[in-house]
């Protein structure tokens, strides 16, 4: 890689109004923090950023619910991230925090800026506005009928109950979420950035200069400029934020997207109040964004436009955004409280702040979204972690200890298979340092995985405790080598894995050593006195992972029933004649046949006895029911509904089901199993 002469490395200030959860850490931290962990090693100036975002309507809204004030919302939550963020060794230089003064003054000054270099367009709109409570309304802060399914508790910008997104105009009866008095139609002023003026800036510097950027990050960035950027409001009418800092902006505060990723800057500046310019606004420095694929139009487009604008910063080296976590294969939900949360976490599992690590970077959601499963976590700990890595040191050590005293003892002429595995171990260093390099963490992991791997095969086929009585001598030389693999292991594992580094190091008694120097054969002179042998990775049993399956299991019921209890039923149809009731043909009929519809995702195709004949029915079941637990199931089947072709198949007829009030599908049958063909009427 291109050295720079330093680093500012920066990691999404995540809200206070919740703490961090694994998707979180697999998205953003874990990555940031190996690669400025590895940076360090390296001997590169680095400063790594992060802090929390306390502003937004989302924290106004929970500190409402709560009956507290904004503040003590993100007071509580600011402490409790950065605390877990500490514990999990997420090596921030600061985490610091966007209601500081200094990031006040700093998001302001940089508004001002802009301001005054003309950079803003004011504009009127019309917006809804509570009469009795005296202010404009966010959209949040509306609720009403949603136009597309009736539901009477629809958010202004979206419904929950249908998911359609929506405009706070497209409401029912909207109804302010303050007073619940009806709100008007008010014009109100803000300023905006006109980011159409950046688009040929924007294309050049992304689409032309930056291909070497992730896939995800590169396609996401061309949609949005292929179809044509527009100006963003950069203000607000709300109470909580930054107060807009020019005249006739009374009750305006600053967007919270406006002023968040000038958090990193103020940071920055609160760290060293001297030098911080050096990392912003030097063409040496190098500045990368660590972020979820959720942000990366804020900061691949909408913050270097503002940092263009502004006109003397560097704009970012690499945004290596990451796609999306998933937990037990269902979307990671806060509101669902669906997640494994990173305080719980620490506290159920001390002394596994590694395993985490590992698991969340093997798995890591680099290219695609991926899974995080309790089984996985269990078999990545005990069969990878416990079973090769520790296995190997303790191996080691144990040896040592039993044969030498725990001194490391003189290694002799070295065998092929000696020469061999040592010199294995610069290779895979450079492996490891091209992946880091190139964010591909995962890649990264597995290399390193690679060296404790040749570790143990390396034991396995010197086996020093067969010659022990026979060939002392040869027995130094493997015990010395297995030695030396561990030392780099322990280098090697550090950007990772920095809590079993530091035991192994501690175990070792390894004096500072310079990651350059991994390869080498002598880390460890002979004589050298180790410490005790300390098992460098504990099992993980079943019980622990049980107990996390029925948190997550309390968390899926405890949903299912305040869905249940808050369940709306559809609003009545038109009434039918009985005529038109009896024209349908309704039929207890057997599935026979069952198989996904390619390149789709909810499509079954099926093939039915309907009594009368076989016949295929498409359904729309996919994503509820698998084809085996489909096979030889009685259904009811609108027979003669007209047929309808669905992705090049013809379906002829449909099938009954009920959907619960947590969406689950369950199918509409006859008590007993019955004739295939038998009416239902
Ligand atoms: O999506 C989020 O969680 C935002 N709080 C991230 C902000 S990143 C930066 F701009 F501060
Ligand atoms: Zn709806």
């Amino acid at each position: 890689m291109k050295e720079h002469k330093r680093y500012m490395v920066t990691s999404a200030l995540p809200y206070a109004n919740g703490p961090v959860h694994i998707g979180h850490l697999a998205g953003v931290y874990v990555p940031a923090d190996i690669y400025v962990r590895y940076l360090r090693l390296r001997g590169r100036e680095v400063v790594f950023v992060g802090g929390s975002d306390e502003h937004g309507v989302p924290i106004t809204i929970k500190a409402r619910n709560e009956g507290v004030s904004p503040k003590e919302i993100v007071d509580h939550y600011h402490s409790l991230i950065k605390e877990s963020f500490e514990r999990f060794g997420i090596s921030f230089d600061i985490y610091s925090r966007t209601t500081s003064a200094i990031h006040h003054r700093t998001a302001s000054e940089f508004f001002r800026t802009l301001y005054d270099k003309g950079c803003f367009v004011e504009k009127e709109s019309d917006q809804y506005y509570d009469e009795e409570a005296r202010q404009f309304l966010a959209d949040r802060y509306i609720r009403g009928t949603c136009p597309h399914c009736g539901n009477e508790q629809a958010y202004g910008d979206q419904c929950e109950q249908c998911g359609t997104s929506l405009n706070a105009t497209d409401l029912i009866n909207p109804r302010s979420v303050l007073s619940d008095s009806v709100p008007v139609m008010r014009t109100t002023k803000h300023w905006y950035l006109p980011l159409e003026n950046y688009e040929s800036f924007l294309k050049k510097w992304i689409l032309d200069d930056h291909r070497e950027w992730k896939t995800n990050v590169y396609g996401q960035c061309k949609s949005w400029l292929d179809l044509g950027l527009q100006s963003r409001a950069v203000t607000r009418d709300l109470d909580w934020g930054i107060p807009v800092p020019v005249e006739g902006a009374k009750g305006k505060v600053l967007y919270v997207w406006f002023d968040a990723p000038i958090g990193y800057i103020s940071n920055t500046r609160e760290l060293l109040p001297d030098t911080w310019q050096d990392y912003w606004k030097s063409d040496d420095s190098c500045l990368v964004h660590f972020i979820g694929k959720d942000n990366i139009v804020f900061h691949c487009i909408i913050f270097p436009a503002m940092l263009k604008a502004e006109g003397s910063y560097i704009l970012p080296h690499n945004v290596p955004a990451n796609e999306f976590l998933n937990l037990e294969n269902d979307k990671i939900s806060t509101s669902n409280n669906w997640a494994v949360w990173l305080h719980e976490y620490l506290d159920d599992f001390p002394g596994h702040e590694d395993t985490l690590r590992y698991v969340l970077t093997a798995n890591a959601p680099e290219t695609k979204d991926n899974n995080f499963t309790w089984k996985d976590f269990q078999d990545r700990n005990n069969n990878e972690l416990v079973a090769i890595y520790g296995n190997f040191v303790n191996r080691a050590m144990i040896l040592t200890h039993k044969y030498f005293g725990g001194t490391v003892p003189e290694g002799g002429e070295p065998t092929d298979l000696d020469r061999s595995t040592l010199s294995e171990i610069g290779a895979i260093r450079k492996k490891v340092e091209n992946a880091i390099e190139n964010y591909r963490f995962r890649e990264a992991l597995k290399e390193a995985m690679s060296l404790a791997r040749l570790g143990n095969k390396y034991l396995a086929d010197a086996e020093p405790w067969k010659i022990i009585e026979t060939d002392r001598d040869r027995v130094c030389t493997v015990l010395n080598t297995a030695l030396q693999l561990a030392a780099n292991m322990s280098l090697l594992f550090e950007p990772f894995l920095p809590f079993s580094s530091a035991t192994l190091k501690n175990m070792l008694r390894l004096p500072a050593i310079a990651w350059e120097r991994i390869g080498s054969g002598d880390l460890l002179p002979a004589g050298h006195q180790l410490d005790k042998a300390t098992l460098l990775f504990e099992k993980v049993d079943d019980n622990a992972i049980e107990k996390q399956l029925q948190r997550l299991a309390a968390a899926k019921s405890a949903k299912a029933a305040q869905k249940r209890q808050t369940y709306q039923a559809a609003p009545a149809k038109d009434e039918v004649s009985f005529d038109a009731f009896s024209a349908m043909d309704i039929r207890a009929c057997t599935i026979l046949e069952a198989e996904k519809v390619p390149k789709t995702d909810k499509l079954m195709k099926l093939l039915v006895d309907t009594g009368i004949d076989k016949r295929t029915v498409v359904s729309g079941i996919a994503q509820h029911f698998t084809p085996e637990e489909l096979l030889g199931k009685q259904v009811s089947v609108l027979v003669n509904l007209a047929p309808r072709p669905m992705k090049g198949i013809v379906s002829q007829g449909m099938l009954l089901l009920a959907e619960d009030a947590d969406g689950k599908l369950v199918f509409v049958v006859p008590e007993h199993t019955v004739t295939n063909g038998a009416t239902i009427k």
